[in-house]
């Protein structure tokens, strides 16, 4: 397999962009994938191609790019080019200070050969050096013992709010391996699925697994279900802990579809997730469900606090109100989502309500979801990780 170095360009002029690419035509190994003409385009453009060289031109004002790059490489799996320009007296270098090993300095204009192998020089840094900011990543697990209750429409919609929020990394993972159908609701045509990357094996890093996203228009990434059902049983858990591994240190959000089961996979995600979306719907048959679910997500050693009860269709109320729901399962409704016309219509458009209609009921409530979510990490990114391995042998 061929490995692509990922290369976003920045600055000001238009001509960097052209001058570079000209450079770069005949190598196959280097692919531009961006360029940012504006300060605050960069690091969002960066997070959604991480890990990846960000090559700077030379027409940035000093002080503003240096701090920038500093912010990137702290924050992102980035190496950072800065270009210096050759007919001026530079600080450059100075303002960045000398202890960041990811960050390489280039005389520009430059050869085509020092180009190239600045950039080689910059990704083989980028390959040795652990990304920078650890396991970043959250997971959240939208889940539900149910078929049928809006798994799937949530964790579209979901996975686009968050994308939407500027500088917002989100990869998306169909876990329906058999029947998945995330790349339906987003009317994707993937190139690869979760299958691919399973046929790696131990060398699954996050540059390969890379080759195997499908992008949406929203800036959300996919790891689609494969495409034929048989295919599900050739998906490890030991290959979906590697994808999770390699996930976490390049996306903020891993945003996980799963089916209605507790299978093997679904285990390996649980171990690791930082939230459960557990979604039900106001009827007797998925209300009894649950309860099963909420007994065995204890059996199985999930703290009940990263639990989350959502309500889909919350309005479609057949003599139950949210209190005796409550009450009967033992735990509190975090959020409700109504029913809503738009959202078949959007399943059957491909396009997630959220884009299609933000003002419809369901999108604000998909909204108000993420905001839950967001601010339900940031609480728990202040306390210490607790390591909480599953107890698989209690559903044996
Ligand atoms: N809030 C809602 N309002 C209207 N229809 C909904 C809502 N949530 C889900 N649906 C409908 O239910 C169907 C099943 O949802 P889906 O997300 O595929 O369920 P699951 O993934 O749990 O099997 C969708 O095709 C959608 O049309
Ligand atoms: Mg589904």
């Amino acid at each position: 397999m061929v490995l692509m170095i990922a290369l976003i360009l920045a600055d000001p002029d238009k001509d960097f962009d052209r001058e570079i690419r000209w450079a770069l035509k005949d190598n196959k190994d280097i692919s531009v994938r961006a360029f940012a003409t504006k300060l605050n385009q960069i690091e969002a453009l960066v997070k959604e191609h991480a890990p990846c060289v960000l090559l700077i031109g030379p027409g940035w004002k000093e002080k503003p790019i240096a701090d920038l790059a500093k912010d990137i490489r702290e924050k992102t799996n980035t190496t950072i080019i800065l270009s210096v320009n050759g007919s001026k007296p530079c600080n450059q270098k100075k303002a960045i200070s000398a202890d960041k090993p990811a960050i390489d300095f280039l005389t520009f204009p430059t050869q085509t050969d020092e180009l190239i192998s600045a950039i080689q020089r910059a990704y083989e840094i980028l390959r040795e050096t652990p990304a920078s900011t650890g396991d970043k990543g959250k997971i959240l697990t939208i889940f539900s013992t149910k078929g049928g209750v809006g798994k799937t429409v949530i964790a579209t919609n979901l996975a686009v709010s968050l994308a939407r929020d500027h500088g917002t990394s989100v990869v998306l993972l169909d876990l329906d391996l058999q029947f998945g159908d995330v790349g339906v609701m987003l009317k994707l045509n993937p190139e690869h699925t979760i299958y691919d990357a399973a046929c790696v094996g131990e060398n699954l890093d996050i540059e390969v697994l890379n080759g195997f996203l499908t992008s949406h228009d929203s800036g959300v990434r996919a790891l689609l279900a494969p495409l034929q059902p048989e295919l599900a049983d050739l998906v490890s858990s030991k290959s979906v802990q590697q994808i999770l591994n390699a996930l976490r240190k390049s996306f903020d959000y891993i945003v996980v579809d799963t089916p209605p089961s507790f299978n093997d996979h679904v285990l390996t995600v649980l171990d690791e997730t930082n939230q459960i979306c557990l979604v039900a719907t106001m009827d007797i048959p998925t209300l009894k469900n649950i309860k099963l679910c909420l007994q065995t997500l204890k059996l199985l050693g999930c703290p009940q606090e990263i639990t989350k009860l959502i309500i889909n269709r919350a309005d479609d109320r057949i003599g139950l109100n949210l209190a005796e729901v409550e009450k009967a399962l033992g735990i509190r409704v975090s959020a409700c989502i109504p029913t809503d016309k738009k959202v078949p219509l959007s399943v059957s458009r491909g396009v997630p309500v959220v884009l299609d209609s933000p003002q419809a009921p369901f999108s604000k409530s998909l909204n108000r979801l993420k905001e839950l979510f967001r601010s339900l990490n940031k609480m728990s990114d202040k306390r210490a990780p607790k390591k909480r391995p599953i107890r698989r042998e209690a559903i044996a």
